[in-house]
């Protein structure tokens, strides 16, 4: 019988890639989403690329008797626990918002677990966990700085959890994966990232830029200590960072460690500006972005990429993805939902 992995937000952006990535390693899925931040059409194009049609519940993790049925109605092997809010300015202004969705969701998952004896949980955690680093490329083992948003400080706080419960001799395990800055679609052109409202992430912006739906892309800032001025990442493949996934829930399920909470970064190991990402972006689209230097976003960090190497070895996992193709496919995602009539 197929493996059961519950997926919540597993119509978000990187949940969906990851259905995809799971379906075709064989496991079977179950989505759970409140749909507050996607939409339910992401499951017609999850159907398309795989063939099969995930199980999907509109459902809140904060909502522990909704979960709490479905743990009964299902028999899970393990949870891939995407369903979070994200914007990290919006944190700031709606503080408990964040709190209460990103911390209650973990804790209910947490406590069902074991009486239901699902043996392992991944969680989305993200490299803004590092606030801004010493050195870089960063490490797993780098200080973790005081947050700089109530998002942040959700997903630090998240992993403490994490670890307390497990080290209080819970019978589950977890891996928690530091995302770096995960951009781009899946090559079919069926799924990609579908902001609702003004995107606050750059990728959706230059593309939505390009496209002619927003007039203009505002660099926040051209005056930080890097080369060109502008802040850098670590931009890495969706697909690729989905695959990732797979592996993990597989090296839980199958005890390949004796440690009972890992923790690894997931980034491609290099960094590239924000006006590097543009330049990208023009050459692949052959369209000229409108774009302008304003002042620095509060709270953004200047240079930040990820040290990979505990991922590559122990996970034998590797971004393979390039900058190029992996802007070319947003862009094929921004005019597919064009051409669909969705934007
Ligand atoms: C932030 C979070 C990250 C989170 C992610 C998801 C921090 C430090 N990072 O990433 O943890 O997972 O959001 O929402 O909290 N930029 C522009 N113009 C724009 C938009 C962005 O110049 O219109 C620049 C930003 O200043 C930044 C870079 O592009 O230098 C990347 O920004 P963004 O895509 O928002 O991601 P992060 O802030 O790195």
């Amino acid at each position: 019988m197929n493996r059961k992995i519950l997926v919540t937000g597993g119509t978000g952006y990187i949940g969906s890639h990851t259905v995809v990535e799971l379906q075709g390693a064989g496991y079977e899925v179950v989505i759970i989403d409140n749909l507050s931040n996607s939409n339910a059409d992401v499951l017609d194009g999850i159907t398309k690329i795989s063939g099969i049609k995930p199980l999907f519940y509109e459902m809140d993790c904060t909502d522990k008797n909704a979960l709490e049925s479905l743990f009964k109605e299902h028999s899970f092997d393990g949870i891939i626990h995407f369903a979070a809010s994200k914007a990290v300015g919006e944190s700031v202004h709606k503080p408990l918002l964040y709190y209460r969705n990103n911390i209650v969701s973990l804790i209910n998952l947490l406590e069902l677990m074991p009486e239901h004896k699902v043996k392992g949980i991944v969680f989305s955690s993200s490299c803004t966990v590092y606030g801004e680093p010493d050195k870089n490329p960063i490490d797993e083992n780098a200080p973790i700085k005081p947050a700089a948003s109530p998002y942040g400080n959700t997903k630090q706080i998240n992993e403490e959890i994490i670890q307390d419960f497990v080290h209080s001799g819970a019978p589950i395990k977890s891996i928690i994966l530091r995302y770096f800055n995960p951009i781009g679609a899946h090559p079919s052109g069926e799924i990609g990232e579908l902001p609702i409202g003004v995107p606050q992430n750059l990728v959706p912006f230059i593309t939505q830029t390009g496209i002619g739906i927003r007039e203009q892309l505002s660099v926040f800032g051209d005056d930080y200590n890097t080369p060109d001025g502008s802040c850098i990442r670590d931009f890495i493949n969706v697909v690729d960072l989905a695959k990732a996934h797979v592996i993990a829930i597989e090296r839980m399920l199958e005890d390949k460690s004796d440690e009972k909470v890992e923790i690894f970064n997931l980034g491609t190991g290099k960094g590239a500006s924000v006006l590097e990402l543009i330049n990208i972006f023009e050459k692949v689209s052959g369209e000229s972005l409108n774009y302008k230097i304003v002042n620095r976003r509060e709270g953004d960090i200047e240079q930040i990429w990820a040290q990979p190497d505990k991922a590559n070895k122990v996970l034998g996992w590797t971004a393979r993805e390039s900058l190029e193709d992996t802007m070319l496919s947003a862009w094929n995602w921004q005019k597919r939902l064009r051409e669909k009539g969705i934007m």
